[in-house]
């Protein structure tokens, strides 16, 4: 889908795509829409139920004695809630009902209302960000009824009194979009196609040729680094396990300290020998969304060529039952010299991170270091589906990331950690044991467990994705079903605000 920028009233032939506040009033575009139509959108508004609020749309089609195909009216809500969120919601909700509808073209000609803070440019680039988003498609195993599932759309312009703004600020937009669509291109992967080794395959092509340094370390590797409780997980999996390292080096400074990312990527989490129900393995091949997430946000930092140094290191394995299988009882010894008693086989994402942290502290010393992991179905008990579970031992960085999210639409919550909670995951036989024997505080147990692999004086935050990586439905505006791409633009959003220089 193409998209671009254009002063106003350049509307072409197809949709036209226009705003009124709540309460109804009409922005100017709109107006002039409603008199070269005679008319009919305020008739259309007498008509229905619209008030103008966030969300609600009123289509009218063919309008005499207009040149617009269709003319779309968007309710904006009150002008001065109308920010960069809402406008983004706004297009993609408009994209979502255009896509396949049989339209060609749309122009978005919705002008900024009284009182609204934001600037044109920010306004254009966000609607264009919106649709972008909402643009996205994964048919790529569909054989049948194509026409139902192809989009239609091809091109989008936004209208905007400062073009040359909206372009500015679209260059980067359109880089972290990009870095989104690689993340949830994975996550939509089936787990027979996206095995660890083509997980790794797949970063190292996409990401290489922006010039990112792609290493990928196997099995033989990490044994002799002493990953055994990454290596524990992946034993009952035909498929090799794979640690995806990935660097950027855009700082001005080329000594600089990185940030670094890490990533959960279990291409399938059966359970293991503690399987999973039939129920609840399905969409198991989304859990590794935390790995999706750093590696879409290394590709758009480099694609919009961030002035920052940034690792991402991924974790990739595949969790099955089989003879060769981890146990239950197993003892397992990590990279950082602890030892863990497994006493649950589907508590495997934090084996899986207890290397990946490691080796991304001791061998980059970061700045901070972030874990992303769909780490818990607890998560989801706590939070439901609108926010991402946040742990953090730095109050700065967890300030950081909350306001990132908000800004982006990626909203996080913040959980405790402490002294008591650690004491959940105490073993009778070794430093600690992988789940706690309880129903409580589950998220945050595993949490825990996490800072046990966290090096003293390391700021460090953990983000459990487990409820907002992927979606059944269309829940969140800017996804299509399933994967969400989560993450990558927080991260990214962080990295702007705080870390280039
Ligand atoms: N990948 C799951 C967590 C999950 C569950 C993500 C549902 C998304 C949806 C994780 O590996 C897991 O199985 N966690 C267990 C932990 C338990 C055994 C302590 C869980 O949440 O039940
Ligand atoms: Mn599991
Ligand atoms: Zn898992």
């Amino acid at each position: 889908m193409q998209l671009s920028f254009a002063a106003p009233s350049t509307a072409g032939s197809g949709a036209l795509i226009v705003g009124a506040t709540e309460g109804g009033s009409l922005l100017p575009a709109a107006a002039d829409a409603d008199k070269t139509s005679g008319g009919s959108l305020k008739r259309a508004i007498a008509a229905s139920r619209f008030t103008g609020k966030p969300g609600q749309v009123v289509e009218l089609l063919a309008p005499a004695g207009s040149k617009a195909s269709r003319i779309v009216l968007a309710g904006i809500g009150k002008a001065e809630a109308f920010d960069s969120m809402a406008a983004e919601k706004l297009a993609a909700k408009v994209v979502a009902r255009l896509f396949t509808s049989g339209e060609k073209e749309a122009t978005f000609a919705i002008d900024l209302p009284k009182g609204s803070k934001m600037k044109p440019a920010v306004l254009a680039a966000h609607l264009a960000m919106g649709a972008r988003l909402r643009s996205y498609t994964f048919n790529k195993y569909r054989t049948r009824n194509l026409e139902e599932h192809e989009p239609t759309l091809q091109r989008i312009v936004v209208t905007t009194r400062d073009v040359a703004g909206a372009k500015r600020l679209w260059a980067p937009a359109t880089a972290v979009a990009q870095g989104v669509f690689f993340a949830r291109d994975l996550v939509n992967e089936p787990p027979n196609v996206l095995s660890p080794a083509e997980f790794a395959r797949r970063a190292k092509t996409g990401l290489s040729k922006l010039g990112i340094k792609v290493d990928v370390l196997g099995e033989a590797e990490m044994k002799k680094l002493g990953m055994g409780a990454l290596l524990g997980v992946g034993q009952g999996s035909e498929r090799e396990s794979q640690l995806l390292v990935m660097r950027w080096n855009g700082a001005r400074r080329k000594d600089e300290a990185p940030v670094a990312f890490v990533g959960k990527g279990v291409c399938f989490d059966s359970g293991g020998l503690s399987l999973k129900t039939g129920v609840g393995m399905i969409g198991m091949k989304g859990d590794m969304g935390g790995a999706a997430a750093v590696t879409g946000t290394l590709l758009a930092l480099a694609a919009r060529k961030a002035r920052v140094n940034a690792v991402g290191v991924v974790g990739l394995v595949e969790n099955m039952p089989d003879g060769k299988a981890q146990r239950p009882d197993d003892v397992v010894k990590s990279m950082s010299g602890q030892t863990i008693e497994v006493l649950n086989t589907d508590a495997e994402g934090r084996l899986v991170l207890a290397d990946a942290l490691w080796y991304a502290q001791t061998r980059f010393k970061p700045k901070f270091v972030i874990d992303l992991a769909t780490l818990t179905g607890a998560i989801m008990v706590a939070l439901g589906l609108e926010n991402a579970g946040l742990f953090s031992n730095d109050d700065t960085l967890a300030k950081r990331i909350f306001d990132a999210g908000k800004e982006v639409g990626e909203p996080v919550w913040r959980l405790p950690l402490g002294e008591a909670y650690d004491k959940m995951i105490k073993s009778k036989i070794a430093d600690m044991k992988n789940i706690t024997g309880t129903t409580h505080a589950g998220s945050i147990a595993a949490a825990q467990f996490l800072q046990r692999f966290v090096q003293k004086g390391q700021p460090w935050a953990h983000l459990d994705i487990a409820g907002v990586a992927w979606q059944d439905g269309e829940k969140k505006p800017h996804a299509p079903e399933w994967g969400v791409g989560w993450g990558v633009r927080i991260l990214d959003r962080l990295v702007a605000d705080h870390y280039e220089r």
